[in-house]
């Protein structure tokens, strides 16, 4: 008898956050029928951590803004590194995704005149982000949802993906075990849309939630998936730094577009010694520096921070506004922030690497799978502009709905091997032993170093050290075991994610070697410059033996029209 249940679809879409929900809805309304994964819960998703807005060139309070200016500076702030086709798609189609969302049910906060209220956003010429007080990602998720339901889109939650398999060189299924039933399902499909968020959970200070630990590049990787540009990880600079217990939890950037300041322990106002011009307001990899820097000159807090004061604008502005942040900072750390100063630091908050994919229709290399969201890159380069990755999942999550739709049309179902899923499912069981080495204790060991080695400012001696830990963990690996069955067993979870952490922390790291500049959320203290030879994608592939291989692919040049809308002096 089968140990399995089989269930078949036209798409199987990993991850439903904002991305894959939307991909979903594209392929329904494109005819294809798709089933939805997730590994935690409907409406659980990193989505809800994009607080502060969703970027889009309306114009509704700046009318000078305009999809040209939005394209210009996410060039500008990616360092030049983003795929400027991306970038285009994103600038010309983000607005009406946002109408779209309206339509669907969202509910943003409003001007006087009625239109969707938009706020000043770190790196935005204009005031962008449409925004739904400090809850934009949740509004959205919220919706997304509703409509799914609605819509009787299938979802199973609470099932990890332990392998994905091919036929020849196209994909055809997946293998999944439901932690709450405690048995293995075989997801047949004839295309794959991975959309499962990034890996935040690779650090030890990250705003991301348990889900976040790179399920999506592991599996993706293993069947020959190419990854490009791991080394750029964002910092977001402000996370909580107190109490321990929510150490890196979001602070959004709100608070700043809002008319937060800045300041060390000395009273000073420092954002005006390095961006004069932009002060709290400039990209994040500068401002995540900047309070790194401060932090580095004994001018941080007690608990290795800086402030934040946004209290000069009253309670009833800062409620209404911010409530979220009101409520945060009352609970979990006793501090009135229409009263007080927040304590801040730089918290890891979103991959700007990942899958590579086409700009237009998220496929990868491998025929038959596509990816879109965090996990998908090419679009944020070396920086991601606040409020683009909510943007982002909507434009690129339609898009890539679209684009497999359209590929199942003409493809044939791919063959799963019984004996390739009876050793898929070995390979979970033999995790189920006893006398295996705990997985979390590896696992925050991993994360440890990640954070000491691999953060704001990196250098060669650091990254080695760094991947002399993760080839000592890779080591232990198959030791790694835990007792107990199937069923809602937290350990033997993290045994299958400790698997995948393992290569997207190989990636990123290797990568961070590779890269002999410094570019974006990527500070190499050794190579303090960007450098002209390095507009390049670094990509990671898996070899015949099993080894992560490494090389680099020039960047596209942009089109002249293009050229024309950014600044020159900076396109190097
Ligand atoms: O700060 C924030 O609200 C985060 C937004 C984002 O990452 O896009």
């Amino acid at each position: 008898m089968a140990e399995y249940e089989v269930v078949e679809s036209d798409i199987l879409i990993i991850g439903a956050g904002g991305a894959g929900m939307r991909a979903a809805l594209a392929a329904l309304s494109n005819g294809a029928n798709a089933v939805i994964i997730s590994k935690s819960v409907l409406g659980k998703a990193h989505t809800v951590m994009a607080e502060g807005g969703i970027a889009a060139s309306v114009g509704n309070v700046d009318s000078k803004d305009n999809w040209q200016v939005h394209f210009s500076d996410t060039m500008v702030e990616g360092v030049y590194l983003s795929n400027w086709r991306m970038a285009e798609l994103l600038a010309k189609e983000a607005p009406e995704r946002v109408f779209e969302l309206e339509r669907f049910g969202a509910i943003f906060d409003r001007t006087k005149e009625g239109k969707i209220m938009q706020r000043a956003f770190g790196g935005h010429t204009y005031r962008r982000l449409c925004h739904v007080g400090d809850k934009t990602g949740l509004e959205i998720i919220r919706t997304l949802e509703d409509q799914i339901i609605h819509k009787n889109v299938k979802v199973m939650d609470e099932i990890y993906i332990t392998k994905l398999f091919k036929d020849g060189d196209s994909f055809s299924g997946a293998l999944g075990l439901s932690m709450r039933e405690g048995k293995f399902y075989l997801f047949k499909a004839k295309a794959l849309i991975i959309s499962t968020g990034g890996c935040g959970r690779v650090f030890k200070i990250t705003s991301n939630s348990w889900e976040s630990t790179g399920d999506g590049l592991g599996l993706a990787y293993k069947i020959g998936v190419e990854l490009q540009d791991m080394e750029m990880i964002q910092f977001h600079p402000t996370g909580m730094v107190y109490p321990p217990g929510v150490a890196g939890l979001l602070v959004t950037e709100g608070v700043r577009g809002e008319g937060g300041i800045l300041t060390n322990t000395k009273g000073e106002r420092f954002m005006l010694r390095y961006s004069p011009e932009k002060k709290e307001l400039d990209a994040r990899d500068v401002v995540a520096r900047s309070i790194y820097y401060e932090i580095q000159a004994g001018r941080g807090t007690e608990h290795g921070g800086v402030y934040l004061d946004i209290s000069q604008k009253g309670a009833d502005f800062i409620k209404k506004k911010l409530p979220g942040m009101y409520s945060q900072f009352k609970e979990f750390a006793g501090v009135d922030i229409t009263k007080e100063k927040m304590e801040v630091g730089p918290t890891v908050h979103y991959q700007m690497g990942g899958i590579k994919v086409e700009a237009e229709t998220g496929a990868t290399n491998i025929k038959g799978v596509f990816s879109a969201g965090e996990v998908a890159s090419g679009l944020h380069g070396a920086n991601r502009l606040g409020g683009n990755s909510l943007a982002d999942i909507l434009v690129f999550g339609k898009r890539t709905g679209e684009a497999a739709s359209k590929y199942v049309k003409n493809a044939k179902p791919g063959k799963v091997k019984d004996a390739d899923v009876a050793s898929a499912i070995n390979e979970v069981k033999a995790f189920i032993k006893s006398g295996g080495k705990n997985p979390n204790v590896l696992i925050e060991q991993l994360r440890e170093k990640m954070s000491s080695n691999v953060g704001i400012m990196r250098n060669e001696k650091d990254l080695q050290d760094a991947l002399e830990t993760i080839e000592s963990i890779k080591s232990q690996f198959k030791d790694v075991g835990v007792s107990g069955q199937f069923v809602y067993n937290k350990g033997l979870l993290a045994c299958l994610e400790l698997g995948n952490m393992l290569i997207a922390t190989e990636a990123i790291v290797r990568s961070a070697i590779m890269r002999k500049e410094s570019r974006g959320a990527h500070t190499r203290s050794d190579y303090p410059k960007k450098s002209k030879e390095w507009l390049k994608n670094i990509i990671c592939s898996i070899s015949a033996d099993g080894s992560m291989s490494l090389s680099t692919v020039p960047l596209k040049e942009m089109p002249v029209e293009l050229k024309k809308l950014v600044k020159p002096e900076v396109y190097q």
